[in-house]
C-alpha cells in the first residue's frame, strides 16, 4: 500500500476511534439509539478528514483537533438523517435508513440532537478562535438548509437553469465542504489568506463531488453504493443529469421523458429503467461527468495556488480530493 494510503488510514482510524467512543446519551434509548446506529454505519468520513489534513498542512499533532473534526462528521450525519425522510429514501450505507427502521419523528428528534451534540463538540474550540469558527459553521449549516430547501423546491419547478441547479448543490452540499478545509486551516493558525483559497477549493471539489453523487444514484453498482439506486429518477430530483435531458431530449425521447416526470402512478423500476434509457441514448453520463472535472479541475487550480510549508502533507490533501473523481460510493 502507498505511503498516503497508510497516513490517511492512521488518521482515519485515530478518527474512528474517536468516534465511536463518544457518547450522546443514553435515555430514552429511542432517542439515541438512532444516532450510535446512523455513526456507526460508517460513511467515507470525508469532511472530518479534510479538517485533520487541512490542519496537518501546517501543524503535525492533529489529533488535537478531532473533537471539532468530529463536529463536522456529526452534523454531516444530522444532515443525512433529515435529508432521508425528505428524500422518501430506505437505504443509507447499506442498511434502513432511520425513519424506516424507526419512524419519520424518531429521526427529526435524534437529527435535532445531534445537532446540539456538533455544538458541544465545537466548544472544544480554542477560546480564541471559537467566535470566528463558529460564526463561520453557523453561515454553512444556514446556507445548507437553503440549498435543502431549494432543492425540494426544485423537484416541483418543471425546469431549473443549470445556474440555478449549481447554486443549490453548493449549498446543500459544497459549502460544508469548503467549511470543513477552512476549518482545519484556521485551527492551525493558517495565514487568512490560505484558509480562504482552501475554503474556495472546498466548495469547487464540493460541486464536482455533488456532480457526482447524482451520477452514482443512476450509475452506481448498487451493492458498493449502499443507497437506493433510481431515487433521484422515482422522486424528479432537479439534477444535473435531468437538467441537460430536458433540453437535449428530442421527439418521442422528450414525449417519453416528460410522461415518466408527469406520471403520478407508476412502477419505480420501469420509471428508472425507462429515463436511464433516455439518459444512455444522450450520452448524459460523458456531459455529466464532464461538468463534474471542470468544477474539480477549477478546485485543483485553487488548491496549486496556496504554498503550504509542508509539501508531504500537500500531496497527501491532493490525493484524498484527488480520489474523489473515480469513488464508487
Ligand atoms: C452524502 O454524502 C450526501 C451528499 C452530500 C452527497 P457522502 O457521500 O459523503 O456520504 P457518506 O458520509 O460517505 O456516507
Ligand atoms: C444531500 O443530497 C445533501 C445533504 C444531505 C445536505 P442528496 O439527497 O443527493 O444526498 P444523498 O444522495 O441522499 O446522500
Ligand atoms: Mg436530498
Ligand atoms: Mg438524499
Ligand atoms: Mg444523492
Amino acid at each position: 500500500m502507498s505511503q498516503y494510503k497508510n497516513d490517511v488510514n492512521k488518521i482515519l482510524e485515530d478518527l474512528e476511534n474517536h468516534i465511536q467512543g463518544f457518547s450522546y446519551g443514553t435515555s430514552p434509548k429511542e432517542l439515541y439509539e438512532p444516532i450510535s446506529y446512523i455513526m456507526s454505519l460508517g460513511g467515507k468520513r470525508i469532511r472530518p478528514l479534510l479538517t485533520l489534513l487541512a490542519y496537518s498542512l501546517y501543524r503535525e499533532d492533529y489529533q488535537e483537533i478531532l473533537t471539532p473534526a468530529m463536529a463536522v462528521e456529526v452534523f454531516h450525519n444530522f444532515t443525512l438523517m433529515h435529508d432521508d425522510i425528505m428524500d422518501n429514501a430506505p437505504l443509507r450505507r447499506g442498511k434502513a435508513t432511520v425513519h424506516e427502521k424507526w419512524n419519520a419523528n424518531t429521526a427529526i428528534l435524534s437529527g435535532d440532537v445531534m445537532l446540539v451534540r456538533a455544538y458541544d463538540m465545537l466548544l472544544d474550540i480554542e477560546p480564541k478562535l471559537l467566535p470566528i469558527c463558529m460564526a463561520l459553521f453557523n453561515q454553512t449549516a444556514a446556507e445548507v438548509c437553503e440549498g435543502q430547501q431549494h432543492d425540494m423546491n426544485f423537484e416541483n419547478m418543471g425546469t431549473v437553469s443549470e445556474a440555478a441547479y449549481i447554486d443549490m448543490i453548493r449549498q446543500k452540499t459544497a459549502v460544508l465542504l469548503g467549511f470543513a478545509l477552512e476549518f482545519g486551516a484556521i485551527l492551525a493558525g493558517a495565514p487568512p489568506t490560505d484558509a480562504k483559497k482552501l475554503y474556495e477549493f472546498g466548495v469547487n471539489i464540493g460541486i464536482g463531488f455533488q456532480l457526482k453523487d447524482d451520477l452514482l444514484d443512476v450509475y452506481a453498482d448498487k451493492e458498493k453504493f449502499g443507497k437506493q439506486v433510481g431515487g433521484d429518477i422515482i422522486s424528479n430530483k432537479k439534477t444535473f443529469l435531468l437538467l441537460k435531458a430536458k433540453e437535449l431530449a428530442t421527439g418521442d425521447q422528450n414525449t417519453a421523458l416528460e410522461n415518466w416526470i408527469n406520471a403520478k402512478e407508476f412502477d419505480k423500476e420501469q420509471k428508472v429503467q425507462a429515463v436511464t434509457e433516455i439518459y444512455d441514448q444522450i450520452g448524459i453520463k460523458n456531459l455529466t461527468e464532464s461538468k463534474m472535472k471542470e468544477y474539480f479541475d477549477k478546485g485543483f487550480a485553487q488548491y496549486a495556488s496556496i504554498n503550504v510549508p509542508n509539501q508531504y502533507a500537500y500531496q497527501v490533501l491532493l490525493k484524498l480530493t484527488q480520489d474523489l473523481v473515480n469513488r464508487e460510493k
